[in-house]
């Protein structure tokens, strides 16, 4: 098969076949390939788009491309989020899934952009290990019910290659190849079923509820197309998620949610209602209402937390760190608490902003290579519609020295809005997507989900 040829079919509007995609993907990983044959397939994908047929054989072809997990017991389920500001969502979700029943081997991320990521939070845990092997991965998930680690070499392996070469050409944004780039790695995990966190609002990286209901639909429509059993929530990111930004900070919010010490309102809804979708999927539970009523027990019954603690034991960290987190986690040496500079409510964030800020702080990346310090960042944020006198505490900014302390100040005085009136209060939930019914009988045919030997 000649690649110069599927790019010209699909540049032309073709639609390619599942053996098509299945070489091109093998393309990419045996470098037969190569950079600029990529990048021309994926500014004509970009340009062009694809069937749902497309999308499905794709995400399949990236996802056999390396390893496919296989689990002895199940529901295997994975829950993933678009990407947020102080989104700490996983940390209490993936432990409570567990102690729900679910067998949850989680393949989590790094920050991209102006977001955080799950592995960057958990490496503020000393001994923390992201990277454990097949075996002690497998042990630990029979163990606990759950494991949170990073994606390897052996799992979607085109994925990495793929990426890379979107990110030069100008083709990331592309919402099918996110759709197979974010459904390949997941799916890799060998999931029955995946509840997705499509996040929508200026914190996240679709803005407006449009553009999250069409990558919403793709990541569904292809994660059923794939055999995995999938659902997306659309979630307001138009404020912090957490009353903390930062990656140390944010693991402290999760124990202190975990053990019950402080939990946040707006992160109890938004984790239980994924929980509830996730418990029904997975057939645990009945219904989303009865699922979030499982997940709210798991909470209050101190087991999520159990499973959480025994999960960080497990892969390295210190065996009793939920009762002593404030002695494990890193702190910084400047903390400063910002007064608001005059009285009134809290009427919006600019939520990019911060999480930019977060990063200027050193908490995440300008380069790759970078080093991140796990110490920075921001905490108690007040939610939006918090009604504050002049000189009361608007936020405590955690930094590295004096300067980035200063930045940072002006930084997030900048990106907070105080007004008169409160704003009328805005669902955190928008937008339950499921499977889309009108598939059925388009001659579109559900993939065998081929698991193979981990
Ligand atoms: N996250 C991914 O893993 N891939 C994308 O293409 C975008 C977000």
């Amino acid at each position: 098969m000649l690649y110069q040829e599927l790019i010209r079919r699909k540049r032309d509007g073709d639609a390619l076949s599942g053996t098509e995609l299945a070489a091109i993907v093998a393309g990419i990983c045996d470098g037969s390939m190569g950079d600029a044959q990529l990048g021309a397939f994926a500014m004509a994908v970009l340009l062009q788009g694809m069937t749902l047929q497309e999308r499905v054989h794709l995400t399949t072809a990236m996802r056999d491309s390396g390893k496919v997990l296989s689990w002895d017991h199940g529901p295997v389920i994975d829950k993933h989020s678009t990407g947020g500001v102080g989104d700490t969502v996983s940390l209490m979700l993936i432990p409570a899934l567990a102690a729900c029943g679910a067998v949850v081997p989680s393949i989590a991320g790094r920050g991209l952009g102006h977001t955080g990521g799950t592995l960057d939070k958990l490496e503020s845990i000393p001994g923390y290990d992201i990277a454990p092997d097949a075996a002690r991965l497998r042990k630990i998930v029979a163990q606990t019910g759950c494991a949170i680690v990073g994606q390897t070499a052996a799992l979607a392996p085109a994925d990495k290659r793929f990426y890379a070469i979107r990110d030069i050409t100008g083709t990331v944004e592309s919402l099918d190849l996110i759709t197979a780039s974010i459904l390949s790695k997941k799916l890799a995990a060998g999931l029955d079923a995946l509840v997705l966190d499509v996040k929508c609002g200026n914190g996240a990286f679709m803005a407006d509820q449009g553009a999250a209901q069409k990558l919403a639909r793709a990541l569904v429509d292809v994660g059923n197309g794939a055999g995995c059993r999938t659902v997306a929530l659309i979630s307001d990111m138009s404020q912090p998620l957490a009353p903390a930004v930062g990656n140390a900070l944010e693991v402290g919010v999760a124990v202190d949610f975990l053990t019950g010490r402080v939990i946040d309102a707006r992160l109890w809804d938004v984790t239980c209602a994924l929980g509830g979708q996730a418990l029904t999927l997975a057939g645990l539970a009945r219904d989303p209402d009865q699922g979030r009523g499982m997940l709210e027990a798991a909470f209050r019954s101190g087991k999520a937390a159990e499973c959480f603690g025994h999960m960080v034991a497990a892969l390295g960290g210190p065996t009793d760190f939920l009762e002593n987190a404030a002695s494990y986690l890193p702190a910084a040496p400047v903390v400063r608490t910002v007064p608001a500079p005059v009285s009134g409510v809290v009427t919006g964030y600019d939520t990019r902003a911060i999480g930019v800020a977060v990063i200027a702080l050193g908490g995440g990346r300008r380069q790759a290579a970078d080093r991140i310090d796990p110490r920075v960042g921001f905490s108690d944020i007040v939610p939006v519609g918090s009604r504050l006198g002049r000189g009361d505490a608007l936020v405590r900014i955690h930094a590295a020295n004096p300067d980035h302390a200063d930045e940072a100040t002006a930084t997030f005085l900048h990106a907070c809005t105080l007004g008169e009136v409160a704003p009328a209060p805005e669902p955190l939930i928008l937008e339950c997507v499921s499977e889309c019914c009108s598939k059925v009988g388009t001659g579109f045919e559900l993939l065998e989900h081929s698991k193979s030997i981990s």
